[in-house]
């Protein structure tokens, strides 16, 4: 079997999707770790031998001590970085791309103050992490971000341009938005806004600056030489439907999460590398935008007395509340729709199933095949035809809709109005999802809905996780590298 040297992990829908937890699994076989989009919006979770960490920015080989690499396309809060560093102790073996954004409490500031102008002027808001993203990426598109190399070279020329960029900032919240520069307390999400002291900012990001030095290294270098002799492997934060294009734009994020993100982020030729696409059973997500199968009421935030009996117990018994602001997560079932939209995308070669034990003692289990477009008003035949070709599958026809399979990410007045087709497939039981060692043992319902899940987007799911912790994986013709 050919070795490929390079892997790629990425959350197929929506983010937090446990991509952690099969990072974490993937990490035992790589050498190199590399986080290379986002930053401090995601939040990992590990849980290893019951002990649970979360890390916002570091990349999964911490947790083993591999060498661990943030690349250019990441936006990397120098606060935030501060503290993970201290957070996980002496042994960090890190390289930063100096190409990288530097997010500061500025960017912070406009994020808060873009969504409370969005909220006003549209009635809804994106549902940002108020981690300063957008305006991040935003200055680095515009040309006047800091990067890396920046924040650690002159401490002066830094904090000429920290001023400038400061009451560039300053002007817009001031005289545009109507509000002073504020930020949320310790960078907690909700936390009380305290005023933004240019002085402090200065000096503060100055000391980072001259601690963060020893880390900055050409990250793209280093990831094309050691390509040849090291199995590197490459997390990706967020989901392929957060991607600023091929996801439910303006719900978006700002960076691009789909595997092809890689390769500009790394500069790196394009090249065949393993692609895990990271699936949950079920549905989840946090922030606006429209989700054909959602249990919960359309609406962002979630109002639980709107939810339906099915969502709440989902969303407790999946813990679906969110790792950087503890935000609850809308749920529902699993859409294969846009799962396959994502694999087209994304090339996927492998998919890792994520917390199939929350699924278990629910009762029966809907998973969509497709759509009712009710926007249509004739028959489709031959789109029923595609919905026929899933194993197993019985559409109840209906007079007067058109059943398509066809994820249009751009389309909001589509997405609001489709109706999830659902297939129904038997429920079973924890015990006996937690028991099993190998995809044989698992109960029939479990294996009906993996083989659904596998035959409609035509991946093979290769990793089963059956529970948090890093040993509770079912692994089938799983290939790291
Ligand atoms: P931003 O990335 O903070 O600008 O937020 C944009 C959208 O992406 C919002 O709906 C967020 O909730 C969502 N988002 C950002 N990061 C994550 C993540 O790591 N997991 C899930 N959703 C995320």
């Amino acid at each position: 079997m050919v070795h490929i040297p390079g892997t790629i992990v990425t959350g197929a829908l929506y983010g937090d999707e446990g991509k952690g937890k099969v990072t974490d699994v993937l990490t035992a076989e790589s050498d190199i770790v590399v986080k290379w989009n986002g930053g401090a919006n995601a939040g990992t979770t590990y849980v290893i031998d019951g002990k649970q960490t979360i890390l916002h920015l570091l990349p999964a080989g911490v947790m083993r001590g591999q060498r661990c690499l943030l690349a250019s396309d990441m936006v990397i809060n120098a606060e935030g970085l501060e503290d993970e560093i201290n957070q996980v102790g002496g042994s960090l073996n890190l390289g930063i791309d100096p190409r990288a954004h530097v997010v500061l409490p500025y960017h912070i500031s406009q994020d808060i103050a873009m969504e409370i102008k969005r909220q006003k002027s549209t009635g809804s808001k994106i549902g940002t992490t108020a981690q300063g993203i957008g305006p991040c990426y935003e200055d680095a598109h515009s040309r006047i971000g800091i990067r890396m190399c920046e924040l650690t070279g002159n401490p002066d020329s830094l904090e000429k341009r920290l001023r400038d960029n400061y009451h560039l900032r300053k002007d817009i919240l001031e005289k545009v938005y109507g509000v002073e520069m504020m930020v949320p307390k310790g960078r907690k999400f909700d936390a009380e806004l305290v005023k933004v002291d240019e002085q402090e900012l200065v000096d503060n990001t100055r000391r980072i600056g001259q601690l963060l030095k020893q880390y900055i290294i050409d990250v793209s270098k280093e990831v094309r030489e050691s390509l040849p002799t090291k199995n590197i492997l490459f997390q990706t934060s967020q989901g392929v439907l957060l991607d600023r294009t091929f996801g439910n734009y303006p719900m978006v994020t700002s960076s691009r999460p789909f595997p092809g993100g890689v390769f500009t982020s790394l500069g790196l030729p394009p090249q065949v590398f393993n692609s895990f696409g990271v699936v949950k059973a079920y549905m989840s997500k946090v922030g606006s935008g429209p989700v054909p199968t959602c249990l919960d009421a359309g609406q962002w935030p979630v109002n639980e007395a709107m939810s339906t009996e099915m969502g709440k117990l989902v969303r407790k018994k999946g813990g679906e509340f969110g790792a950087t602001t503890g935000r609850a997560r809308r749920v529902g079932w699993l859409d294969l729709v846009a799962l396959k939209h994502s694999c087209d995308i994304s090339g996927f070669t492998q998919l890792a199933l994520t917390k199939l034990d929350t699924l278990a003692d629910i009762g029966d289990l809907d998973i969509c095949i497709a759509y009712y477009d009710p926007s249509q008003s004739h028959y489709g035949d031959k789109l029923k035809m595609q919905v026929d070709t899933v194993k197993g599958c019985t559409v109840m026809s209906r007079k007067g809709s058109v059943i398509t399979t066809y994820y249009k990410d751009w389309d909001f007045d589509y997405l609001w109005n489709v109706e999830p087709v659902y297939l129904e497939v038997k429920g079973f039981s924890e015990q006996d999802v937690r028991k099993a060692k190998s995809f044989e043992e698992l109960p029939e319902g479990a294996k009906q809905y993996i083989k659904t899940i596998e035959d409609y987007v035509g991946i093979p799911i290769t990793l089963i996780s059956t529970g948090p912790d890093r040993n509770d994986v079912i692994l089938n013709g799983f290939r790291p590298f």
